[in-house]
């Protein structure tokens, strides 16, 4: 039977270091803060800032926090971006996604300032990703190496394959685990024998977005399964991309839904106001 690898519990101690470590800083007079920008009333998205909003407060973080309405124009929205870029105040800067369907994402992402773009998913971020220079990372992606770190999962040299090519999950995934020295196949929809070359990997990562896709035939025994997936059932339950009772039973360590991946998303978002707030004041050496 596979062990849990818990993404709460982590997930805390992640918060617990950064909130002590911004308890130091306050002796510096040095407060993060992150700015975080909710456009239009979508009800999954008013739950995720809340809940962003909250950890700031846990970490010890200042928040600015600006509700738009959903008719405001990109222009209004980029002009918002604008002032928060030149606030010297502001450490990080978020925009809630996805955004009314009249806004350009792509248009709204370049408008952040790359050095306060906390999410990881300016151009600019990414390309320093792939290159190997400092910058931010996504934070989902960034979680899951944090995950395996503190489960004392071995990535170098390991075949890690990963499921699904996104901009914000599969596509950073896959670099970081390279940069972790593993060998990564990325697999998306048009893999052929997918089942196959996921049973070559000792660590599958699976972002596909289609509810307990992933069964335990696609797994090698003792594979490591990070579910990155959520879905809420009819009846309300949450399940991931994995069937979980089925995985479990082939796996050595696996995630569950809820309480493994889906925390640790907004640990690593502080640890990213963090460090722009080091960064910003001079105090990173990198
Ligand atoms: N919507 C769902 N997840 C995210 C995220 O990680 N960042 C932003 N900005 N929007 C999201």
């Amino acid at each position: 039977m596979a062990e849990l690898i818990d993404g709460k519990a982590i997930s805390q101690a992640i918060k617990d270091e950064i909130r002590e470590e911004t308890a130091k800083l306050s002796e510096k007079n040095i407060k993060p803060c992150l700015a975080v920008i909710l456009c239009g009333n979508d009800p999954a998205s008013t739950v995720y800032v809340a809940n962003k909003k909250k950890a700031c407060e846990y970490c010890g973080f200042d928040s600015v926090s600006l509700e738009l309405p959903e008719e405001t124009s990109e222009e209004e929205l980029l002009n918002k971006i604008s002032e928060l870029n030149k606030d010297e105040r502001v450490n990080g800067i978020l925009v809630q996604l996805p955004l009314p369907s009249h806004i350009n994402e792509d248009a709204v992402i370049a408008a952040i300032a790359p050095e306060k773009d906390v999410d990881g998913f300016h151009a600019v971020s990414v390309g320093n990703l792939l290159i190997g220079r400092p910058g931010f990372v996504s934070c989902t992606p960034a979680g899951v190496i944090q995950l395996l770190k503190r489960s004392n999962v071995e990535i170098s040299g390991k075949e890690c394959v990963v499921i699904g090519r996104s901009n914000i999950v599969g596509k950073p995934m896959s670099v970081l685990m390279l940069r972790e020295n593993a060998t990564v196949t990325i697999c998306h929809s048009r893999t052929k024998d997918l089942k196959e070359v996921c049973k070559r990997a000792d660590i599958l990562i699976v972002a596909i977005g289609k509810p307990r896709m992933i069964d335990a035939s696609y797994v090698k025994d003792g594979a490591v399964v990070i579910d990155v997936g959520i879905h809420r059932l009819e009846g309300k339950k949450l399940c991931g991309d994995v069937d979980f009772e089925s995985v479990e039973k082939v796996a050595s360590k696996i995630t569950p839904v809820p309480g493994g991946v889906g925390p640790m998303t907004i640990a690593m978002l502080m640890k990213n106001c963090l460090e722009g707030c080091l960064r910003q004041n001079g105090l990173l050496n990198e």
